[in-house]
């Protein structure tokens, strides 16, 4: 830990020299105010009107100091420091660059500081002065730091302690120091519950109350240099972490299913990359497809754009809404079997993917199906959707041959840029002709800065040119997909459920949501079995072999020779949570079959195992049925390159940012 603290002291130093913010005289602080304990004997506390949880029942560290017990909870400032001489400027710069650079410490947590330093120290003039001002009940300092004319506490020994904010448990010759996290409010009512680290060693989290996601504060890992260090990330209700349940949208799962006892190696790598796990997120049930009219188990989330009653579209609805919502979270988790990701980044305006097929472990998330199930994340900025991905995305999660049914993935990282751009005729234009102009000249930046070629051309009668029987029948293919889809899903969860909610309620069928109940009713194994899903493997892989050398292929210059364009959303269109004002020609429904289109946009790279990026271009106007105001929708499109090539089209939009072809979007109405 010892090189954590170094990282922290780097960063302060270049925080003070680029920002002249300092701390404002201490106003009167907010008093420690206790709340409740949580079932896992964990403290709810306010400052003020600010909420927050302190893990008390396994503090982060106790140290020995020559203390006497305290009658309440103190909250507390870890301070650290290098400078042998600690003047008031010292302090006031580390206080500023914490108001700065976190939304979880305040000026309350001054009730207590802790100044740590690596090097032997004193306090001068200035900051003993300073410390008076600020009333604070305890100031303990490191041994090796003198301090005359204020009273201090020394702490004995070194302690592997991050700095920020703590609630402190002043005992006799003890002090124990908690995490604390904020307890956010979810506005928009994206998540199940939130969820901590318990730090109890054994790498469980704890789930707390819904509508209360909470965040550690960002100053825990300043001197963290892991690449999503103390990133905030929600988890799509789907994968497994240990100590909390996983419902897939379901009580009647939940019911029989226990508390995870384990971790999806998928979170795994996201909290060895340093992120945090915030909580549980909403999904249409079992992550099948459901309109927001639909939902009976969950009430549907909000999303935040427009007039506030926009879908958010389907399974993964949770991650993408909330992603457009709150500036405090930084990612969300999410899958795409059918859409998932792409129609709900679409919908939100946000920057989301479904990535080649078998780019990540699907162990411990529950499946829909084996061989088309993908798992993708949820950003506002191109950069940090970027590096998260890249991170995250680890050869060693990579899915075995047997699971995708598909050749072995090779992901180069390079800049072996596509030359062709393809526009589809038969899924574009944009719907909304205010629309297409911004993609038109989204199209201009990048065939500009790429030197690419734009290709106009059919892709139904593309395929449908095929020599290959198989391969060249969008039927055929589609048909297959939907057994891959159906079959994972009934032999792994549909079946286990309702035997087990048979056995237990006198044979009754388990309450689940009507999108799913007609085909769990009618669910014929003789049409889907472990014999057609593995015919219907074949299938598809017959159809990514062609896909591969007809339509996006290799070439020595180029992963993927091109890169094809085309609109999962509404195309620049409201479509409503409520079922009727689709109706209006100026809303629309989702997954609308283009007229001379075979297949849905959404279905092109389940077939054919292709990455498909959803990225945020613009927005446009439309009168809402709802404010009878003008608003804003965002417009977005998908950007298809040949399976393996996601990390070249991450360069590319890398580089289409650079030149400001594509843009971080902001949390709240309007993404720009
Ligand atoms: C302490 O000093 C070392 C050596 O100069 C430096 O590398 C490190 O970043 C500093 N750490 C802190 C916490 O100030
Ligand atoms: C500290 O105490 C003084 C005197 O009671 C008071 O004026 C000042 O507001 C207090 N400061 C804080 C931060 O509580
Ligand atoms: C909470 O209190 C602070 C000042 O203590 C105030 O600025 C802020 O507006 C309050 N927020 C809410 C939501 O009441
Ligand atoms: C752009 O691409 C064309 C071929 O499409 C090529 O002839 C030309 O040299 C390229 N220009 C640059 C600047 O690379
Ligand atoms: C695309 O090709 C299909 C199949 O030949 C045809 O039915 C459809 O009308 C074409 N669409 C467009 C926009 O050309
Ligand atoms: C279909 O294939 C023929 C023969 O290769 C070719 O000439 C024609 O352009 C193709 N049509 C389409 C729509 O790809
Ligand atoms: C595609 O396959 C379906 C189902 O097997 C079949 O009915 C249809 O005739 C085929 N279409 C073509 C163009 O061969
Ligand atoms: C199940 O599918 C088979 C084969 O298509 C069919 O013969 C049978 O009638 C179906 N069973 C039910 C209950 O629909
Ligand atoms: C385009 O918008 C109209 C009017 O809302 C709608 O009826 C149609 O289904 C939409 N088409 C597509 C492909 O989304
Ligand atoms: C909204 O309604 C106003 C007033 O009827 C109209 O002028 C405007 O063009 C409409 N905007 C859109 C995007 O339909
Ligand atoms: C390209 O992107 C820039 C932002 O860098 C933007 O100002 C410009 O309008 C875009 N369009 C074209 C056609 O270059």
């Amino acid at each position: 830990m010892a090189a954590g603290r170094l990282a922290v002291s780097g960063l302060l130093t270049a925080v003070f020299a680029s920002i002249f913010v300092s701390a404002a005289p201490i106003a009167k602080r907010n008093p420690y105010s206790f709340v409740l304990s949580n079932p896992y004997s964990d403290t709810i506390f306010e400052l003020g009107n600010v909420s927050y949880l302190a893990n008390t029942k396994h503090p982060k560290a106790v140290v020995s100091a020559n203390c006497e017990p305290a009658s309440s909870a103190v909250p507390i400032t870890v301070i650290k420091t290098n400078e042998s001489s600690i003047s008031k400027d010292t302090l006031e710069g580390v206080i500023a660059s914490y108001l700065e650079g976190d939304d979880v410490f305040s000026e309350d947590f001054l009730e207590g500081v802790y100044i740590s330093s690596s090097v032997t120290a004193s306090l001068d003039a200035s900051a003993i002065e300073y410390l008076g001002s600020m009333n604070a009940s305890f100031v303990f300092v490191d041994a090796s730091i003198s301090a005359e004319g204020i009273s201090t506490i020394s702490v004995q020994g070194a302690v592997d302690l991050p700095a920020g904010p703590y609630l402190a448990s002043v005992g006799s010759g003890s002090v124990s120091f908690s995490t604390v996290y904020r307890l956010y409010r979810d506005v928009y009512r994206t998540f199940l519950f939130g969820a901590y680290d318990a730090n109890d060693g054994e790498g469980n989290h704890n789930p707390l109350g819904v509508f209360l996601p909470k965040v550690p504060s960002r100053i825990y890992y300043w001197g963290d240099d892991r690449p999503l260090a103390g990133e905030r990330v929600a988890i799509k209700d789907l994968y497994d972490v240990k100590g909390l349940q996983t419902s897939a949208g379901s009580q009647a799962w939940a019911y029989i299913t226990p508390v995870s006892d384990g971790t999806a190696p998928s979170v795994q790598q996201i909290l060895d990359l340093g992120g945090v796990v915030v909580g549980k997120q909403k999904l249409a049930q079992f992550a099948s497809g459901a309109n927001p009219w639909e939902w009976q188990d969950e009430h549907y989330p909000f999303n935040p754009r427009g007039d506030g009653w926009l879908t958010c579209s389907a399974s993964s609805s949770g991650g993408g809404c909330s992603i457009a919502a709150y500036d405090w979270l930084d990612y969300a988790i999410g899958s795409d079997t059918g859409s998932s990701m792409r129609r709900p980044a679409a919908v939100s305006g946000t920057y989301g993917q479904r990535p080649s097929q078998g780019m990540m472990s699907l162990e411990r998330v529950i499946p829909l199906g084996g061989a088309t199930d993908t798992a993708g994340v949820f950003s506002r900025d191109p950069y940090k959707w970027i590096k998260f991905a890249k991170n995250w995305y680890a050869p060693q999660l990579h899915q075995e041959v047997s699971i995708t049914g598909l050749s072995p993935l090779q992901v180069p990282d390079s800049d072996a840029f596509p030359k062709t751009i393809l526009y589809p005729t038969d899924y574009l234009p944009l719907n909304n002709s205010a629309a297409e102009p911004i993609l038109q000249d989204f199209i201009a930046n990048m065939s500009r800065i790429f030197n690419m070629t734009v290709k106009e051309f059919n892709f139904t009668a593309t395929v449908q040119n095929w020599t290959d029987p198989i391969a060249s029948n969008l039927t055929t293919l589609t048909r297959a997909t939907g057994v891959i889809n159906s079959w994972t899903q009934w032999s792994v969860v549909a079946k286990p459920l309702i035997t087990a909610w048979k056995a237990l309620f006198d044979g009754r069928f388990p309450p689940i949501d009507p999108a799913r109940r007609p085909g769990w009713i009618a669910f014929n194994e003789s049409v889907y079995n472990q014999a057609t899903y593995d015919a219907a493997l074949q299938t598809k892989n017959l159809g990514v072999e062609w896909y591969e050398r007809e339509l996006q292929y290799s070439t020595p210059e180029s992963c993927s020779e091109s890169v094809m364009l085309y609109d999962i959303g509404t195309g620049g269109k409201p479509s409503y949570r409520e079922e009727s004002l689709n109706e209006s020609p100026d809303a629309s429904y989702l997954a609308v079959l283009p007229k001379t289109a075979k297949i849905t946009g959404a279905n092109i790279c389940p077939i054919f195992g292709c990455a498909d990026f959803t990225v945020p271009i613009g927005q446009v106007s439309y009168n809402s049925s709802v404010t009878l105001h003008e608003e804003m929708v965002p417009v977005t499109i998908g950007l298809v390159v040949k399976r393996g090539c996601d990390f070249v089209l991450y360069n590319m939009i890398e580089r289409l940012a650079d030149e400001g072809a594509l843009r971080a979007v902001k949390a709240g109405r309007a993404a720009f």
